[in-house]
């Protein structure tokens, strides 16, 4: 088969990098890539927006199946492109990709379905929004009702952080049109995991469970990020919440959009709080998770190309999704002063370490190939390093051991991804 993987991400370069394990796989492209996917795809440079040229691209290379990384071009309607053209695509197409796309309407769903997550208001008058913070208790999350790269969620403290934060949305318009509605939701208290999971619109099967850092800075200080390291499985996620779960969120979520008529077809990504009620819904995402995917790809026994053409045959209820028996952390290397301001275009030295190290993984993310060759960083968030182990401990040390083989000249990492396993 020929395959289209759309982003540049390190999501993107571990679905590569499971593409290229199967052994149904021919010949891989990649739109449009980075330095580290040019070395098992050939990267395109068409952007992930460029949905006409896409679809082009993949008829004319034979291209047999297409697979979307990225939330932006899901949520914007690519895979009805590539539907209506006749071509075989992985992801959900634009009405089941609101589930991530708008937070107002995965919120009304939940409560529609009873499925488990926080209590909410959803707002398109600022004015309104304000009266209601005033009698509201605090803290309290705002949230921009569409796609803000992950930004546009707020928790104030109190009642004059939350009128700026009104302001800052729905009136600044910081995240865009985004903000145009916003929904204003109970804070919770728990732990954070995140479970991934294929489906087929009738069927879901459950991937392995993993735990982002969102905070820049250790002890989760600083500001959000996109994600600065990983670990699965969550030792928080046991047989108890896995049970709840499959009981009132999972198969509730694929049953309440196939009878909204908007069939699932692909990733559902469950970000879950486990509170003291119980498990509940924080988001949903309609893609892999980015570093979630650098931990939970690479231990999947499966053919990835036979578990995504079973989402879009609707046969995935014959696949018995399987994970190796051991554990993956993924710690980010990023560019000094990531999220905010931060230099790039240094050379990334070190790199071959990683050649024929079993259980090492080095994903690219924002990086690329210089005038001479090299490889250089490009972006905030530049390399995941990943290592397996027998358990989570074992893997944390070997993974931070491998942060060491490579060096660019402001590079930055956590220090404490995976810490939470001492206290599992
Ligand atoms: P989201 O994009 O909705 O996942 O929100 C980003 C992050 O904000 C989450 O990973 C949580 O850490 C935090 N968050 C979101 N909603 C809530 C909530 N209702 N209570 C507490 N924290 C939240
Ligand atoms: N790592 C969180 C996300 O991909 O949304």
């Amino acid at each position: 088969m020929n395959i289209l993987i759309v982003g540049s991400g390190g999501r993107e370069h571990a679905i590569a990098m499971s593409v290229a394990k199967s052994s149904r796989a021919d010949k891989i492209y990649c739109a449009p890539g980075n330095a580290g996917i040019g070395q098992i795809a050939e990267c395109v440079p068409i952007g992930a927006m460029e949905f006409e040229k896409l679809a082009a691209f993949a008829k004319e290379n034979n291209i047999d199946l297409t697979i979307i990384g990225m939330d932006d071009p899901l949520v914007g309607g690519v895979v009805d492109v590539f539907e209506a053209e006749g071509l075989r695509v992985f992801g959900p197409d634009k009405a089941a990709a609101i589930l991530e796309g708008s937070k107002a309407f995965s919120k009304d769903l939940m409560k529609k379905y009873n499925i488990p997550t926080a209590a909410y208001e959803t707002f398109d008058d600022p004015e309104k929004a304000l009266e209601y913070l005033e009698t509201a208790k605090m803290p309290i999350v705002l949230k921009a009702d569409g796609l803000a790269l992950g930004k546009g969620v707020l928790i104030c403290k109190t009642l004059e952080e939350a009128k700026a934060g009104v302001k800052e949305i729905m009136l600044d318009k910081k995240f865009g049109s985004a903000g145009n509605h916003m929904v204003v939701e109970e804070f919770m208290t728990g732990r954070e995991v995140s479970v991934l999971s294929f489906v087929d619109g009738k069927t879901i099967k459950i991937m392995s469970s993993a735990q982002d850092h969102k905070r820049a800075k250790d002890g989760d200080q600083g500001l959000n990020t996109g994600g600065m390291g990983t670990f699965s499985p969550s030792p928080f996620y046991t047989d108890e919440v896995d049970a709840f779960c499959r009981e009132h969120i999972f198969q509730a979520t694929v049953d309440a959009m196939a009878a909204e008529g908007r069939p699932f077809k692909g990733i559902i990504f469950f970000g879950l709080m486990l509170t003291e009620e119980g498990p509940k819904v924080l988001e949903y995402n309609a893609r892999f998770g980015d570093p979630e995917a650098q931990v939970v790809l690479p231990r999947m026994k499966n053919d990835v190309l036979d578990v995504m053409e079973a989402c879009i045959d609707g046969t995935l209820d014959q696949i018995d999704l399987q994970f190796e028996d051991n554990a993956a952390v993924c710690v980010v290397l990023a560019s000094d002063g990531y999220p905010v301001s931060y230099e790039k275009g240094f050379e990334i030295r070190g790199l071959e370490n990683f050649e024929n190290h079993e259980g090492y993984y080095c994903f690219h993310a924002g990086t690329k190939l210089d005038d001479n060759g090299k490889i250089v960083t490009s972006g905030g968030r530049v390399l995941g390093i990943t290592a397996k182990g027998a358990d989570l401990k074992e893997a944390r040390a070997n993974a931070y051991k491998a942060t060491e083989w490579v060096d660019f000249e402001n590079k930055y990492m956590r220090h404490d991804i995976g810490k939470a396993i001492d206290e599992a």
